[in-house]
């Protein structure tokens, strides 16, 4: 009596496991330990990626991210409310980007933006960040004049925000200034190709480094960044052939925006990637939300409820 129970289990494991392997059932727990199944898993179109590991992000883990092959998720927010909800969807990183300077202030470019307007963001932003690492864009004028004033520039952000590190755009003309940064203790993520801060001399916003003499720099700048210790490097719209070869011969992540699929990782602009800032619209931008038109018909909405006393009702009042 005994045997025979124990072929039947085994015959009932065997159909599960082949059921399993079609994935009509996946194992899991059940039927005393001897099998185990639950429904097939149903695959999402817009699937959320969820990390296993909610251990704080930090630069060394970004590096060991690179060396296995896992792709690093950037997105920029400029306040606590945003931050808090990038964080929970899974972003690694969080970039207190100049950006803000277009997206929060209205302004054509990222110039105007000053120190204690980063802190202010910066701060808001890492009370939002649980696990992501939170790295702090230096504001234009306040790194490249000299080392001192780029490391006191750098020591304030970390002190009063709190943010995890700074950024700097710029190669071999700001070296100094980020080793000095760098020797405080402080982490540098690097920022080359396309660099707004110098969208003045630049005079466009096309792609660089589409010459060889421009990507033989921008090569020899990336090797110069993981040379003297930055722990990541951000390339904005160049070919994505030279992001590559650019990503393959630094062992620090390279981070793309506008640099093809080739690199360690992505960043985007989040009011970009969310559809609230429609008025831009590169090639590289893929669009997640169209938060703009949910905005506006939410808020139409509630304008009409409110002009045609529909809001509030009795049960909206005390
Ligand atoms: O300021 C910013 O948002 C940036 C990204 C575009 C990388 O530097």
């Amino acid at each position: 009596m005994f045997s025979f129970i124990i072929k039947q289990a085994i015959r009932v494991r065997k159909i599960i496991q082949f059921l399993s392997i079609k994935k009509i059932f996946v194992p899991l727990s059940a039927l005393s330990g001897i099998v185990t199944y639950r429904k097939p898993v149903i695959e999402n179109i817009m699937s959320t990626y969820t990390s296993e590991d909610q251990r704080k992000v930090t630069t060394m883990r970004l590096i060991e991210m690179k060396r296995r092959g896992e792709k690093i998720a950037m997105l920029t927010a400029y306040d606590y409310s945003m931050a808090k909800l990038i964080d929970e969807a899974g972003v690694d990183v969080i970039l207190v980007g100049d950006s803000a300077s277009n997206v929060m202030a209205g302004n054509v470019t990222t110039l105007p933006m000053t120190l204690d307007q980063m802190i202010y963001h910066a701060k808001s932003v890492v009370k939002g960040a649980r696990r992501a690492l939170v790295v702090c864009d230096m504001p234009f004028g306040t790194y490249q004049g000299n080392p001192i004033e780029a490391l006191n520039s750098a020591i304030r952000i970390m002190k009063e925000s709190h943010a995890e590190a700074v950024k700097m755009e710029g190669g071999a003309e700001i070296r100094e200034s980020i080793e000095r940064i760098l020797s405080a203790g402080i982490p540098v993520m690097g920022h080359l190709g396309l660099t707004p801060q110098s969208i003045n001399k630049f005079g466009t916003y096309a792609v660089r480094a589409k010459e060889e003499a421009e990507a033989n720099k921008l090569i020899e700048d990336a090797k110069m960044l993981e040379e003297i210790g930055c722990f990541g490097i951000v390339l904005e719209k160049i070919p994505a052939a030279l992001a590559k070869r650019v990503a393959e011969s630094v062992s620090i992540p390279v981070i793309g925006i506008g640099a093809g699929g080739g690199v360690d990782g992505q960043v985007l602009v989040m009011h970009d990637m969310l559809g609230i800032n429609k008025d831009f619209s590169p090639k590289f931008l893929r669009r997640y939300a169209d938060l703009a038109t949910i905005i506006n018909e939410a808020v139409g909405h509630y304008v009409s409820d409110v002009k045609t006393s529909d809001f509030p009702n009795e049960k909206e009042a005390y």
